[in-house]
C-alpha cells in the first residue's frame, strides 16, 4: 500500500472495473507495459505525475511502475478526478494525493506532496509542477533528468520559460508528437467534449448554433463532431489562416460579438484568456449554454458573469443557471472548467493509449538519455513512428511499404518529366 490522500479508499473495487476496461482499450500501453516489466528501464527513478487522475491515467501510472518507476500522482486540475481510480491506485502501491473538487489551496498541497518524493522525472499536463519547482522547490532542481509536458497550454508556457532563459531542466513535448495532437486532441477532444456537454444538459444538438472558439486541433475536432451531430457550427478565430480553414471546412465564421448573438451552446477551446467577455454574454440569447474545453478556466470571465447575475442556481451537476438583471439566463458548465473531464470522464481510452504510449516511452529516453541540454524539445521521431505502427498493429490495419525502386526514386533529385 502507497502514501495516499483520496477521498474514500472504499471506493477501490469500483475503481478496479474502470480500470480493467481502460486497460482493454489501450494495446499500445500493454505492449509497453509487458516490455518494461521485463526490461525495467525505469529502476531506480522517481516519477513525480500530475496528471488528471482518470481511468487512463492509472494504466499509465501502473506501466510506469511496471518499469520499475516509483510514482507519486496527484491530479492536474481540480475537477477532474475520478475519486474511484484515485483509490484504487493507491491499493496498487501508486502514491496518490488527488479528489474530486479541490479548492486552489488543497490543489497545490497535492502538488507539493508529490515533489516531496523528489522526483527525477516530471510529467505534467499545463506545467503547474514545473511552475512550482521552479519558483519554490528550487532545491529539487539538480535532482531533476528531464520532464514531459502533455498538453497544448503547458508547452506554451514550458516554451515562454525557455525563451526567457527561465527554464532550468529539460523538457520534453509529448502534447507536439504527431501520434498526440493529431487523435488525442483533434478526435479525443472533439468526442469527449460533446460528452461532457451532454452530460450535463442533455439537450438536442441538431439544428442548434453551436459556436467553437479557437479552430486549432481541439477546436478543429469539436467543429467536425458537432456538425456531425447536426449542429449549425460558428468558429470565431484570431488566426487569419485558421479562420479561412474553418471558412473552407464548411463553416460559418465571424467574431464572437456576432456570434454572441446567435449561439444557443458556446465552447471555447483557445488555450487564450477572456475568449468570452462581458460584452459577449450581455448580447447571448435566453437560454444560452457555455462551457469551456482548454487547459484553464480563463477563456470565460466567470467574474463577470457573477457580477452580472441577480441570482444563481445548480440545476444539475455541472450546470449553472445564472439570471441577468433582464431577466436573461445563461447557463455555465461545469464551472468553466475542462468540460470533457469535469463534466464527462475525459478522453476515450483508445486516443490515450497513443499519448500515455509517448509518455511511457519519453519517461525511457530521458533515463537513457541524461543530461540533455536544457530545452523543449519534439517527441522523438522514431518513437512518434513506433507508436503510429503499435497503434496500427493493434487495429489490425496494415500499410504498403516502399519497394527500392521507390525508395531511390524519392531520394533523387535528377528524373523529373519523362
Ligand atoms: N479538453 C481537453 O481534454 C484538452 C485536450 C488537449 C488540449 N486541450 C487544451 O485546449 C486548448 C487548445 O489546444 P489546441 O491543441 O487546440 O491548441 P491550438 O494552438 O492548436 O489551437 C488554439 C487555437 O485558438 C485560437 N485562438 C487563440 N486565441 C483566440 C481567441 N481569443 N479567439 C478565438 N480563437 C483564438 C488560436 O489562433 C489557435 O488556432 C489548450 O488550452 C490545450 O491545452 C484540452
Amino acid at each position: 500500500m502507497a502514501d495516499y490522500k483520496v477521498k474514500d479508499i472504499n471506493l477501490a473495487p469500483q475503481g478496479a472495473l474502470l480500470v480493467e476496461w481502460a486497460t482493454e482499450h489501450m494495446p499500445v500501453l500493454a505492449q509497453i507495459r509487458s516490455r518494461f516489466e521485463k526490461e525495467k528501464p525505469l529502476k531506480g527513478i522517481t516519477i513525480g505525475a500530475c496528471l488528471h487522475v482518470t481511468k487512463e491515467t492509472a494504466v499509465l501510472a501502473l506501466t510506469l511502475k511496471a518499469g520499475g518507476a516509483t510514482v507519486a500522482l496527484c491530479g492536474s486540475n481540480p475537477l477532474s478526478t475520478q475519486d474511484e481510480v484515485a483509490a484504487y491506485l493507491a491499493t496498487k502501491g501508486i502514491n496518490v494525493y488527488a479528489w474530486r473538487e479541490q479548492p486552489t489551496e488543497d490543489y497545490f498541497w497535492c502538488i507539493n506532496q508529490v515533489l516531496d518524493y523528489k522526483p527525477q522525472i516530471t510529467m505534467d499536463d499545463g506545467a503547474d509542477v514545473v511552475g512550482v519547482i521552479h519558483k519554490e522547490r528550487t532545491d529539487l532542481i539538480p535532482n531533476v533528468i528531464g520532464g514531459t509536458e502533455e498538453t497544448t497550454t503547458g508547452v506554451i508556457r514550458l516554451r515562454a520559460m525557455e525563451q526567457d532563459k527561465a527554464l532550468k531542466y529539460p523538457i520534453i513535448a509529448v502534447n507536439d508528437a504527431y501520434t498526440k495532437y493529431l487523435f488525442d486532441n483533434r478526435y479525443g477532444t472533439g468526442q469527449s467534449t460533446l460528452d461532457g456537454i451532454l452530460r450535463a444538459t442533455s439537450v438536442l444538438i441538431a439544428g442548434k448554433y453551436f459556436v467553437v472558439a479557437g479552430y486549432g486541433w481541439c477546436g478543429r475536432g469539436l467543429a467536425m463532431r458537432a456538425k456531425g451531430q447536426g449542429a449549425k457550427v460558428i468558429v470565431t478565430e484570431v488566426d487569419a489562416t485558421k479562420a479561412l480553414e474553418a471558412v473552407m471546412d464548411g463553416f460559418l465564421v465571424m467574431p464572437m460579438e456576432e456570434a454572441a448573438e446567435l449561439g444557443d451552446i458556446f465552447v471555447t477551446l483557445t488555450g487564450d484568456t477572456s475568449v468570452i467577455r462581458k460584452e459577449h454574454m450581455e448580447k447571448m440569447k435566453d437560454g444560452a449554454i457555455v462551457a469551456n474545453s482548454g487547459h484553464f478556466n480563463v477563456e470565460i470571465d466567470i467574474q463577470d458573469l457573477e457580477k452580472m447575475a441577480t441570482s444563481k442556481r445548480t440545476l444539475r451537476p455541472n450546470l449553472e443557471e445564472y439570471t441577468l438583471p433582464d431577466g436573461k439566463r445563461i447557463h455555465l458548465l461545469a464551472e468553466g472548467r475542462l468540460v470533457n473531464l469535469a463534466a464527462a470522464e475525459g478522453h476515450p481510452s483508445e486516443v490515450m493509449d497513443m499519448s500515455f504510449a509517448n509518455q511511457a516511452m519519453n519517461a525511457e529516453y530521458l533515463v537513457k538519455n541524461k543530461g540533455l541540454d536544457i530545452k523543449v524539445y519534439r517527441v522523438p521521431q522514431e518513437i512518434d513512428e513506433l507508436v503510429a505502427g503499435l497503434k496500427l498493429k493493434a487495429l489490425g490495419v496494415s500499410i504498403d511499404e516502399l519497394t527500392d525502386k521507390q525508395k531511390k526514386y524519392l531520394a533523387t533529385w535528377d528524373e523529373g518529366t519523362i
